[in-house]
Parts: structure tokens; C-alpha cells; sequence
């Protein structure tokens, strides 16, 4: 049977830390769907439609993933995709409570779904897409930090904010 995990998250936008993961998830998994869910705690950048198409451009180089986006519950999305696994990266002991709390809560939902989750490499361990905003958003170089399509696309989402020309600009407008 083949080994199916959904990897969620809101990924707004992925990193290389997201792909550190996704890399070790292909070593375990035969297929990983990528999945964008609601976290409803979060204040988002990019809407479902960017950070998927930011997802698929930065997965280019991946055989055996997909992304999706789902509006409901993960446990609910796992079985509707025959997957019996969900993946997450940990990063420093920072991570454990929320995800244990959700580790838990996804298994009360659903006891034929096991969540696994991976350590992300050392070098990723101090980002995340929040931190990474934000460093951009003030200018921050974060170039080793995240795939160049998200780079770019970060670029022109601050510069536009700033009041620069708009992503879409057309010079002889
Ligand atoms: O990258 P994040 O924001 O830490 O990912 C959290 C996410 C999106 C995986 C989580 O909020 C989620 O699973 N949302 C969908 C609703 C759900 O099933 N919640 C878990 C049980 S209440």
C-alpha cells in the first residue's frame, strides 16, 4: 500500500525550512500532499491561490508531492485523500506544546491518522514564515532563507506596501 502523509500548514509563504522537511518526509513517505489549512490564530501575507502557486513553483524540483488547499479539518482531509499520516517539523522545544496539543487533538478527531514528526535541519531552526515577513518587511536580506520564487514575490509585496509601483504596474499605463 502506498504511504500516503498530508504535510499542513499555512506555509504563508514556505521556506527552506519547509522543504528541509519535505525532503525527509520523501525519504519515509512514497507521496506527501502539501496542504494549505486555516489557522484561524494567524494574520496571513498572501492569499490561498499565491501561496499555493508559491508552493508549487518552490516543489519544481520535487517528484512524488502535490499541493491542495482544504477548508476544514485536517483529520477530515487525511482520510478523504487515503492518507494515514500527517507530517510536521520540530523545531526547538518552543514547538512541542502546540503541536502535542494538536498532535492530540487531531488523534481524539481521528485514531487511524498518526502524526510523525521530523527534527528540521540545524540550520533552519531559528526561522519561520513569521519571522522571515518580518525581516523582510523591514528590509532584511533573507535570500539563503527562502526559495528565490518567494523571495521575489516578498520583495514586490513590501515594496508595494511601501507605496512603490504596484506588482502588476505597467509602465506605459
Ligand atoms: O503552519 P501552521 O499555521 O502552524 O499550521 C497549523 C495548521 C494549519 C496545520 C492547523 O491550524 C490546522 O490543522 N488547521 C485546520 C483545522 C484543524 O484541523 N485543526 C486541528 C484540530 S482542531
Amino acid at each position: 500500500m502506498e504511504k500516503i502523509a498530508i504535510y499542513p500548514g499555512s506555509f504563508d509563504p514556505v521556506t527552506n525550512g519547509h522543504l528541509d522537511i519535505i525532503e525527509r518526509g520523501l525519504k519515509i513517505f512514497d507521496r506527501l500532499i502539501i496542504t494549505i489549512l486555516e489557522n484561524p490564530a494567524k494574520k496571513l501575507l498572501f492569499s490561498v491561490d499565491e501561496r499555493i502557486d508559491l508552493l508549487t513553483r518552490s516543489l519544481a524540483g520535487f517528484s512524488n508531492v502535490e499541493s491542495a488547499s482544504y477548508d476544514g479539518l485536517l483529520v477530515d482531509y487525511a482520510k478523504q485523500r487515503n492518507a494515514h499520516a500527517i507530517l510536521r517539523g520540530m523545531r526547538a522545544v518552543s514547538d512541542f506544546e502546540y503541536e502535542f496539543q494538536m498532535a492530540l487533538m487531531n488523534r481524539r478527531l481521528n485514531r487511524e491518522v498518526q502524526t510523525v514528526f521530523l527534527m528540521t535541519g540545524l540550520r533552519w531552526i531559528f526561522t519561520s514564515s513569521s519571522i522571515i515577513k518580518e525581516a523582510a518587511k523591514f528590509g532584511g536580506n533573507i535570500e539563503s532563507m527562502v526559495p528565490p520564487v518567494v523571495q521575489e514575490k516578498l520583495e514586490q509585496r513590501f515594496h508595494c506596501l511601501l507605496g512603490g509601483d504596484s506588482e502588476d504596474s505597467d509602465e506605459t499605463v
